[in-house]
């Protein structure tokens, strides 16, 4: 049966065709992701194709200091449930400007260091100022490139991502580094906002859940140590490497 629109004049049925067109095209190019967010997820903790976010741009920097992100992050209560001991090196992997670096420093003390990668300069000049305002020593900085976060061999104790590793453009590759870096003992920390998770204002590339973390994580070599869930509306998934 041949479908009509009432009234419909030649311009108006051809406008209507092309709308409708253009409705079915976007429903069939649509990525996995843009069609399911534009449903319900009937069970967001299913691994799935991901689509990696772009990574957050210097110019927004100070949406990583703002004063709300204590109580949201508890970025104090965050490092300090780590158990990081005074002389380990740490790497702050996608730094930015150091909102967990000078945490981190302090916990490391003097006879510990903490390498501040990031792939943008500008984040990294913004974290030289923060470290110096505070009188923090123990920080490296490294310009990484998205391939290479250039990170030592076999010395590190614990990489930490927040709010990093869905952006990260090569996930593989940033993590076969990240393993040849630790110490057999060493931990990668991912702290990721939880989706599906109602009532946080935070875009949905931005958030991944604890699946479809370890589905990309434990294929690169690392096993799973525990998942912490005391943060409002972040896992907090550690690592260790496979056989260490
Ligand atoms: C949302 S910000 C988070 C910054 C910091 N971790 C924090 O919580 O305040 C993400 C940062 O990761 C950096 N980044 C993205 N991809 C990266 C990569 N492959 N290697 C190192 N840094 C990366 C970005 O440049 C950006 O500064």
């Amino acid at each position: 049966m041949a479908c009509s629109l009432p009234n419909a004049s030649p311009m108006r049925a051809a406008r209507s065709a092309s709308v409708l067109a253009a409705v079915l095209a976007g429903l069939l190019c649509a990525t996995p992701w843009q069609r399911l967010s534009a449903q319900q997820d009937p069970n967001p903790d299913a691994p799935r194709p991901r689509q990696i976010a772009p990574a957050m741009s210097w110019v927004y920097a100070d949406w990583l200091t703002r004063p709300e992100r204590q109580r949201e992050e508890q970025p104090d209560r965050l490092v300090n449930s780590l158990d990081i001991q005074p002389g380990a090196t740490v790497v702050d992997l996608g730094a930015g400007v150091g909102y967990f670096t000078w945490r981190l420093a302090r916990k490391v003390g003097r006879a510990g260091k903490v390498i501040a990668v990031d792939i943008q300069q500008e984040m990294l000049d913004m974290l030289a100022v923060n470290l110096r305002e505070r009188g923090i020593e123990n920080v490296e900085t490294v310009l990484a490139t998205p391939q290479d976060p250039r990170l030592p061999q076999a010395a590190v104790d614990l990489v930490l991502l927040v709010d990093v590793y869905h952006e990260l453009a090569h996930p593989a590759l940033t993590l076969a580094h990240i393993s040849r870096s630790l110490k057999p003992t060493g931990r990668l920390v991912v702290v990721e906002y939880r989706k599906g998770q109602p009532g946080v204002n935070i875009h949905p590339l931005h958030k991944m859940s604890v699946a479809e973390v370890r589905s990309e994580i434990e294929p690169a070599g690392f096993d799973l140590v525990e998942v912490l869930e005391f943060l409002p509306s972040q896992h907090v998934i550690i690592f260790t490497p496979a056989g260490g």
